[in-house]
């Protein structure tokens, strides 16, 4: 119709750090609904390559980890040609926009975050200023590419509200420069514990292997970790408090089989913990088959990962630059000398 501007179409934006290979954790939390989700908005995808120096890398190592999780990006069946897949060190306007939103940051804001807190206790020997204003770069991930939903796991709220505050600040101080983001948290998923110890989050620097599954683990070393899965001593599949082992693996199986809590119950009346983990192991590694097959196809055609790698930083740059050149503009940085 005359004069009225079409709905324009949501954006999605996340991001996932090269710091590791990643885990089911990361699979089930956050990259098989990014690739849902691409399907039916504009998304940009990212390898948080600056996020994962906050941790001391060995630089042979790292470079292999960025390289593996970018493959793993298109494996999981994003589509170049329709999201911007791309590095995040390749585009300089996430640490530019940062180092201005830095700025719009209270230092006590950043010292209530959790992740910090706790990273910061495990890493006691370097707890770097990049650790501490890490949420101020994610918020800058997010901002310049005006997303409207960024797809996360659980612990990733808080950075999302931090984002969101930030947004709104610098929002009511220049005008509308930034979309206001919302997270989308799944209902399942969002916080796959260790098998080891469920009482924490499956994560890919626990220093027991036999805690996660990394996404590139073979079948028969995902059916072993299933197999020494902690549990309890109910010998009952059914959802319940105290029994985060068995809830971990109910919400697993559920999440790779589409099945409900009540359906899994139902299905394993009267069976043993033995026949519901391999079950559950069985279930992962159908899940994870395809993704693993494509990514050793894109392994080893490491040119074509290289082309795709520079054009998404092209994309990714002329929209980053267009939100960061508004915001600098705003704030009052000299353009040009009249
Ligand atoms: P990262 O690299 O730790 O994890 C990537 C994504 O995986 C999710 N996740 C999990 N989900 C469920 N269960 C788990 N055990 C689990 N472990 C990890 C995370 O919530 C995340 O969604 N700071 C981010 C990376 C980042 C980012 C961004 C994300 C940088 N910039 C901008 C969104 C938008 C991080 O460290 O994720």
């Amino acid at each position: 119709m005359e004069n009225q501007t079409p709905e324009r179409k949501k954006k999605i934006l996340s991001c996932i750090q090269s710091s590791g290979i990643p885990t089911l954790g990361n699979y089930l939390g956050a990259l098989k609904n990014w690739n849902l989700l691409a399907q039916e908005f504009d998304g940009a995808f990212a390898v948080a390559d600056l996020h994962a120096i906050t941790v001391r890398q060995n630089p042979a190592e790292f470079r292999q980890h960025t390289k593996e999780v970018f493959a793993l990006l298109l494996a999981i069946g994003l589509d170049p040609e329709k999201s911007v897949v791309f590095i995040q060190s390749q585009v300089p306007q996430h640490a530019q926009l940062a180092w201005v939103l830095s700025c719009y940051t209270q230092f006590g804001e950043m010292s209530r975050m959790t992740q910090f807190k706790d990273k910061s206790a495990s890493h006691a020997d370097n707890v770097n200023v990049g650790l501490f204003t890490y949420p101020v770069l994610m918020a800058a991930d997010i901002l310049l590419y005006q997303a409207d939903l960024v797809p996360v796991g659980a612990d990733q709220k808080q950075h999302l509200e931090i984002a969101r505050d930030i947004a709104s600040r610098f929002n009511g101080i220049y005008g509308n420069v930034f979309t206001i983001p919302d997270a989308y948290i799944p209902k399942q998923g969002a916080r796959i514990m260790s098998l080891a110890d469920p009482t924490k989050k499956m994560s890919k620097s626990d220093p027991n292997p036999k805690g996660y599954i990394s996404i590139f683990d073979k079948p028969d070393v995902i059916m072993k970790k299933f197999k020494s899965a902690v549990t309890d001593s109910e010998a009952h599949v059914a959802v319940g408090e105290g029994k985060d082992g068995v809830n971990n693996l109910i919400g697993i199986y559920s999440c790779c089989t589409g099945l409900t809590a009540e359906q899994i119950e139902h299905d394993f009346e009267g069976k043993g913990y033995g026949d519901f983990k391999a079950a559950v192991g069985e279930a992962v590694i159908e899940q994870l088959r395809p993704v693993r097959e494509k990514y050793e196809l894109l392994m080893a055609d490491g040119a074509y990962l290289n082309d795709v790698a520079k054009k998404g930083a092209q994309t990714a740059s002329h929209i980053a630059e267009r939100t960061l050149s508004k915001a600098m503009k705003k704030v009052g940085f000299l353009q040009e000398i009249k």
